[in-house]
């Protein structure tokens, strides 16, 4: 037992992901209001862009607004602290929330009842799955009419490659929507359409009580012994180990919206999400209840004011405490820092805080000195791993469009970097540079904020690129020949790594296939 560790035992931190329209805003909502962080439903402002105003300008910046103001929310808890970090909505900012996924412990996802597991949740699932992050899954929307609850389990399974239990279970759904057995707790909880919320809870240790028809009609009451039987028989026992190493993700139904299970998908999230967890540093592993403290930077909103630089750095605490004006080492300056206006988040108020725990994120008002994956200590050098870039799938060269301000376009574009929005990658053939992002969006938003926060004007220039691999070879002859016969292709990512430039699909198989020896990786981190 380190001194802090009833503190941080306490924390739960979380991200809600979700496919966009799923019920991510909703459901933060609700959770939200169950902690009496908001007391009014529709106060949180739903942090995405919609897809009409893409080339809304100041939608973006009203975007980037919200974001700071709701990227982290904290509430107490019935003796727990929890912080929900939001994600952006949109896909273009996927990289994003792949980033904001190495700060939590844990992840709920969202699945709408009628359209099951899309394309952007598969993604993010899988960073969950690299990092072995324990997942609760909630069926959304069953006051509407959806797919066949077995059939969606199988979906999720097959879809995001990952075991499901179910922890509840619905009685019917849309308009005959009953409610749903909590398995978890053994109870019936019960739903009535337009109320809004569990209109009555009642235990129900064993499902054949014969009371069970007095609640849902005989018809119901047969069709939820089968199904529960079913589940018995098909699932494995419930094990909170399983799911604490992220093979097995219990899986929940309600409906957000009406405040329909979201206390009791809360109630057991409290009880089996982990608090924070050992964290690996390059040097050793960090465990999460050390006295001293450690933690890295994992976000950056820059310029919110462009008149003044000022940035805003994240840095998730990975262990001990965090205390105001107190000595910090920047280990990649070696410096020691003092912050003297460090920031919590609870409810919607960012807030001075005097301390802060591992497993909470603090925010450090900066001119400039963070760069996404610093670290700082009470004295020890680590880094942390576990922040790795992500294969762009859209290319594009930058060029200068003004040459009287050369300086601050390149200002511009490494800060932009460091703050995460695209990767860069320098040609070492041409010299030129190439920035890659996940969306084409991104290139409207780095032209926007080049111009606004820098006076810097860029265009753009089409270059057909299918990815971006980082490459690594015992072999170091093979290596040489490689980046030899492709140096038309080779380029260096922002810390100086060869990156292989792949323009189509088969020409990257090729050269898996004549350069046996090299190791192509889509992840910088590896
Ligand atoms: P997102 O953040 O994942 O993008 O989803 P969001 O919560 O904004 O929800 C998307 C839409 O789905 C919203 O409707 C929301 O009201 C609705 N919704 C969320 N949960 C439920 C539910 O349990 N049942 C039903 N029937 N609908 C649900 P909208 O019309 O797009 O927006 P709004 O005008 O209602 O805000």
């Amino acid at each position: 037992m380190g001194q802090f560790s009833e503190e941080i035992r306490k924390r739960r931190t979380f991200a809600i992901i979700s496919h966009p329209d799923a019920g991510k805003t909703t459901l933060t909502e609700k959770l939200l209001l169950f902690g009496g962080a908001i007391h009014v439903a529709g106060a949180v402002k739903s942090n995405k862009i919609k897809k009409t105003a893409t080339s809304d300008w100041m939608e973006i910046e009203k975007q980037r607004g919200i974001s700071v103001a709701t990227s982290v929310m904290g509430f107490n808890y019935d003796g727990y602290k929890v912080n929900i970090l939001d994600t952006p909505g949109h896909q273009d900012f996927a990289e994003d929330t792949f980033r904001t996924l190495t700060a939590v412990d844990s992840v709920i996802i969202v699945v709408d009842i009628a359209k099951g597991v899309e394309a952007q949740t598969r993604k993010l699932m899988e960073v969950c799955r690299m990092r072995k992050t324990p997942v609760i899954v909630f069926v959304n929307k069953l006051d509407r009419d959806g797919k066949d609850p077995f059939d969606l389990l199988d979906e999720i399974e097959e879809e995001l490659k990952i075991n499901v239990r179910p922890l509840s279970w619905p009685i019917d759904m849309g308009q005959r929507f009953k409610g749903v057995y909590n398995i978890f707790e053994k109870k019936l909880d019960l739903y009535t359409p337009s109320k809004q919320f569990v209109t009555e809870s009642v235990q129900f240790n064993d499902i054949n009580n014969p009371e069970l028809e007095g609640h849902i009609g005989n018809e119901l009451a047969q069709q939820l012994r089968a199904d529960i039987e079913l589940i018995e028989g098909v699932y494995p026992e419930f094990d909170v180990n399983t799911y604490l190493n992220g093979d097995i993700a219990p899986v929940f139904f309600g409906s957000a919206l009406n405040n329909f299970g979201v206390k009791e998908l809360l109630d057991c999230f409290v009880r089996i999400a982990p608090s924070p967890r050992a964290i690996q540093a390059i040097e050793r592993e960090v465990d999460s209840e050390e006295d001293a403290f450690s933690g890295f930077v994992f976000k950056i909103h820059a310029n919110m004011d462009p008149n003044h630089r000022s940035c805003i750095a994240f840095v998730k605490i990975c262990s001990g405490r965090f205390e105001r004006n107190a000595n910090y080492k920047h280990v990649r300056f070696g410096k020691n820092m003092r912050f003297s206006s460090p920031t919590a988040f609870m409810a919607q108020k960012k807030e001075t805080v005097d301390e802060a725990f591992a497993g909470d994120i603090i925010g450090l008002p900066d001119t400039g000195n963070f760069k996404i994956g610093d670290s700082l200590t009470g004295g020890e050098n680590l880094h942390f791993k576990g922040l790795p870039s992500f294969s762009p799938e859209m290319f594009k060269y930058i060029e200068n469009a003004d040459p009287m301000k050369t300086k601050q376009l390149q200002k511009g574009v490494d800060q932009l970097m460091d703050e995460g929005v695209a990767q860069v990658f320098v040609n070492q053939f041409n010299g030129r540079k190439i920035i890659g992002t996940v969306g084409q969006l991104q290139f409207e938003v780095i032209q926007y904020r080049l111009l606004h926060e820098y006076g810097a004007q860029c265009k753009w220039e089409p270059i057909s690129l299918y990815k971006a691999c980082w490459i690594e070879s015992e072999n170091l002859e093979m290596l040489a020949s490689f980046k030899k016969r492709k140096s038309q292709y080779m380029a260096l990512d922002k810390d100086g790594r060869d990156v292989y430039l792949a323009d189509s699909g088969y020409v990257l198989m090729m050269a898996q296939q004549d350069f046996p020896d090299i190791k192509f990786h889509f992840t910088s981190e590896f």
